[in-house]
């Protein structure tokens, strides 16, 4: 059974739905630490009533960000960790830890990546920048880490129309529903090994009840 970590910086809605869907059995791998880049936040309260064990890694701590992830790094390879879901994270990991998981780590974004994402748009502001475009549809993505802000390959988009009157709190919140459907089923992917490339893109294939090896 795959083991992964979350890593989080706010209300984990995120982490909440992966840790139901493992309870469900929906999700066939075992959340082994939650990250978390600050204290104070909600995420942490969900993980200690799962009884999932917690960790605070704050910069502030450490000399350099390098050295605060190499200390990640280390104790999630202690853990045994396979792979790391970023689930609302606010910090920018450093290459030592991208690579050290390369193509192990995945980040769920509010919009149709390669649109409203990179530096500064996190939070609201992306659903604001939406609204602004004009464009008929948002979604949400996820996508492998890479050394860039949210330019790895893109796993798996999920769509949401805009609608009229919609304001960045009324999309924000069907991004929200659309995120957990997403992410649930890539990190089941992933559990899975079900996740791969063919014909250069990243795929992921369907459980075997649906016919063996499928890709969809
Ligand atoms: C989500 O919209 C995620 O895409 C973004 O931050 C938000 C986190 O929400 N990166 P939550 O903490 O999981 O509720």
């Amino acid at each position: 059974m795959k083991r992964f970590a979350v890593f989080v910086s706010g209300s984990g809605s995120n982490l909440q739905v992966l840790i139901d869907a493992v309870n469900m059995g929906e999700i066939d791998g075992k959340i082994c630490a939650v990250i978390a880049s600050k204290p104070d936040i909600f995420a942490l309260e969900r993980a200690e009533k799962a009884d999932i064990p917690a960790y605070v890694f704050e910069r502030k701590d450490y000399q350099s960000a390098s050295e605060m992830y190499g200390e990640i790094g280390t104790l999630l390879e202690g853990l045994s960790a396979d792979f790391i879901v970023l689930a609302g994270y606010l910090s920018i990991l450093t290459p030592n830890i991208v690579d050290r998981f390369r193509d192990k780590i995945i980040n769920i974004h509010p919009s149709l990546i390669p649109l409203h994402c990179g530096s500064g748009f996190y939070g609201r502001k992306v659903h604001e920048s939406v609204l602004l475009s004009g464009d008929e549809f948002s979604g949400a993505t996820v996508h492998f880490v890479d050394e860039g802000t949210d330019t790895g390959r893109i796993i798996r988009r999920r769509r949401v129309k805009v609608r009229e009157g919609d304001t960045p709190d009324s999309l924000a919140a069907r991004v929200q529903r659309a995120e957990h459907k997403l992410l649930t089923l890539v990190v089941a992917a992933m559990c899975g090994d079900r996740i791969v490339e063919c014909g250069g893109k990243v795929r992921i294939k369907c459980k075997p009840k649906y016919g063996e090896g499928a890709i969809k």
